[in-house]
């Protein structure tokens, strides 16, 4: 018996081990009355988004079409990709990085927490070009999930057939262990405190040194919410 107990333990222990931690946090979080209600109302103000084919005013600059990934993030099964639209001033980049930083690397900041961020392949493609982007990582499992992932087929049907009130509740659920507002951008471009470890992500101590003292996360790092304007001029600080 003691024997069986042992096997058991060692089981659970190894798939404990095997989960992602946002999956884990996932399924052990509650949601309160407000935060369901105020999931109630997105979902029912919720919209899907179509994006126009042909602009009427074609874009000014030669755009390459987007390359696009062979795995997709669990989160781009209900978010566009790009996927902010809210903050005017900084999503062009928030949008940027979202091409190279998985949605959990910003998105997942739980605390008292040590998470490693790593490059994390979004291609099956073993040779050639592939797709990589810096996720968490968490006892050497990946906390980002993909779209194929078992829990996000099941999300995603239940997301398609279940009513409002059930939607709300699954939403409330999905981002209890996320945070609503990703680091500020001196997060991750300044020397003090870094979130990443720009090193052992494998930039040189040249690229390092650039993007720590890159004019634009600071010309940024100085405007507050309620500053409408942005003076270019304020890049020269
Ligand atoms: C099943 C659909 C679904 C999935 C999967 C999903 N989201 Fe969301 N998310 C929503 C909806 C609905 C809203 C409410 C705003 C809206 O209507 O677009 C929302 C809102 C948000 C917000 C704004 C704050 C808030 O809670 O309202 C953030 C940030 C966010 N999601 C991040 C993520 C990230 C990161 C992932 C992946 C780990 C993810 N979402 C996965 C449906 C989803
Ligand atoms: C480089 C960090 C970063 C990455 C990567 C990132 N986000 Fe965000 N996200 C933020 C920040 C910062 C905010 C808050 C913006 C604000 O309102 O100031 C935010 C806000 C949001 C919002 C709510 C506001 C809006 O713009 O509509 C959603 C939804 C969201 N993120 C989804 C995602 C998803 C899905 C991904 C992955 C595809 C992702 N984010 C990747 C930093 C990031
Ligand atoms: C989670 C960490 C993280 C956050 C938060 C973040 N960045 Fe970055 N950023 C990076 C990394 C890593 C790169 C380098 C990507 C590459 O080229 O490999 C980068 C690259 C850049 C570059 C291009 C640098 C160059 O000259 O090649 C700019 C500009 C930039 N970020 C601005 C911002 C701004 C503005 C914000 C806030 C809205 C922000 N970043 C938030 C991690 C971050």
């Amino acid at each position: 018996m003691k024997i069986f107990f042992a096997v058991v333990g060692l089981l659970l222990a190894f798939v404990a081990q095997a989960q992602s931690l946002y999956v884990e946090q996932l399924e052990a979080s509650s949601v309160d009355d407000k935060t369901l209600q105020q999931a109630h109302k997105q979902i029912k103000q919720h919209k899907i988004i179509k994006l126009k084919a042909n602009i009427f005013v074609p874009p000014f600059h030669k755009q390459l079409p987007v390359k696009v990934a062979a795995k997709k993030e669990f989160c781009n099964n209900c978010h566009l990709s790009p996927p902010h639209r809210k903050d005017e001033r900084k999503r062009s980049f928030l949008n940027m990085h979202s091409r190279y930083i998985s949605c959990q690397t910003c998105h997942f900041q739980p605390q008292g927490v040590q998470l490693e961020y790593r490059w994390l392949s979004f291609d099956e493609e073993k040779s050639g070009e592939t797709e990589k982007r810096i996720a968490p990582f968490y006892k050497n499992q990946p906390v980002t999930i993909f779209s194929e992932h078992e829990l996000a087929r099941k999300i995603e049907q239940e997301w398609k057939t279940e009513a409002t009130l059930p939607r709300a509740k699954l939403k409330a659920k999905l981002h209890a262990p996320l945070s609503e507002k990703g680091p500020e951008c001196l997060a991750c471009h300044d020397s003090k405190k870094p979130l990443l470890d720009l090193s052992a992500l494998g930039y040189s101590d040249k690229e390092i040194k650039k993007l720590q003292q890159h004019a634009i996360p600071r010309f940024f790092s100085r405007f507050k919410k309620e500053d409408k304007r942005l003076r270019m001029t304020d890049l020269l600080r």
